[in-house]
């Protein structure tokens, strides 16, 4: 495991939910709508990082057989018990990371998906896992990113551009401590917060196009920020 890989399976060895913005289940319901949505079909999924199963849940009505994979154990915890309250008999639980997770599976996909996962990969890491992917995949296949930081978007939202109350002072305020955390965290080699790495859509669309692959990029319904990364051959 490289430094950065040590951060976050640190931060999320003792977590127990995904983050969401809200974790009411009529939310995380309309969240996994619109997933599915553009999951579009496929009989067998891989869900990576799927962190507390908030939207694992969701998919599994929806496919054959499910496949959830995380590197925090509480993570996973979690994502039992969610599974037993919901009674879903299709869906297997393995501890694993981005480099691990391969050697633990015994047969291919045809959606493999991660939401709001990827900002803790560095474009190398997600190259890899591209590359990993693409031979897990069935014919007809997709790999579907969810929720990635836009780094066009992702510093407006941090300083409150979105945000209902848009004062001046406000804005300023945030715009000199997101600076200051900028700089900070390029000093010490630090991702810049905890929410991880933005991507640029284009770099991952090259990713893709170098793994024989087509890219569409879809806007975040309930994320200003974040983007959805569809990626599959024609
Ligand atoms: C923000 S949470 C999202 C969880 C879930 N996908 C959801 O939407 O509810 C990110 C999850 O990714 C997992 N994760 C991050 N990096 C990982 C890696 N390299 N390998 C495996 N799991 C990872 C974390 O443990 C965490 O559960």
């Amino acid at each position: 495991m490289s430094k950065s890989k040590n951060v976050w399976a640190e931060f999320f060895a003792d977590k127990r939910r995904g983050g969401h913005r809200s974790s009411a289940e009529e939310f995380l319901a309309m969240e996994a709508r619109e997933k599915l949505f553009h999951l579009d079909g496929g009989e067998t999924l891989l869900d990576f990082g799927c962190g507390a199963g908030e939207l694992l849940v969701y998919y599994a009505p929806e496919y054959e057989k499910t496949i959830g994979v995380d590197f925090s154990p509480s993570m996973l915890e979690e994502s039992s018990k969610r599974i037993r309250e919901r009674n879903c008999e299709n869906i297997t639980l393995i501890l694993a990371d981005d480099k691990t997770v391969w050697d633990k599976l015994d047969s291919s996909f045809d959606r493999i998906t991660a939401a709001g996962v990827f900002q803790y990969l560095t474009y190398q890491e997600i190259e890899e896992f591209i590359f990993n992917a693409s031979n897990y995949l069935n014919k007809g296949g997709k790999i579907v990113l969810f929720d990635m930081l836009d780094p066009r978007l992702y510093p407006l939202w941090k300083i409150g551009m979105f945000s209902q109350d848009k004062s001046c002072r406000k804005f300023l305020y945030k715009a000199v401590c997101g600076a200051k955390n900028i700089i900070s965290a390029s000093l010490k080699n630090h991702p810049i917060d905890i929410l991880g790495y933005s991507h640029n859509p284009n770099k991952i669309k090259k990713i893709a196009n170098k793994n024989g692959f087509e890219m569409i990029c879809v806007q975040s319904m309930y994320y200003e920020y974040k983007y959805h990364a569809i990626i599959f051959r024609t």
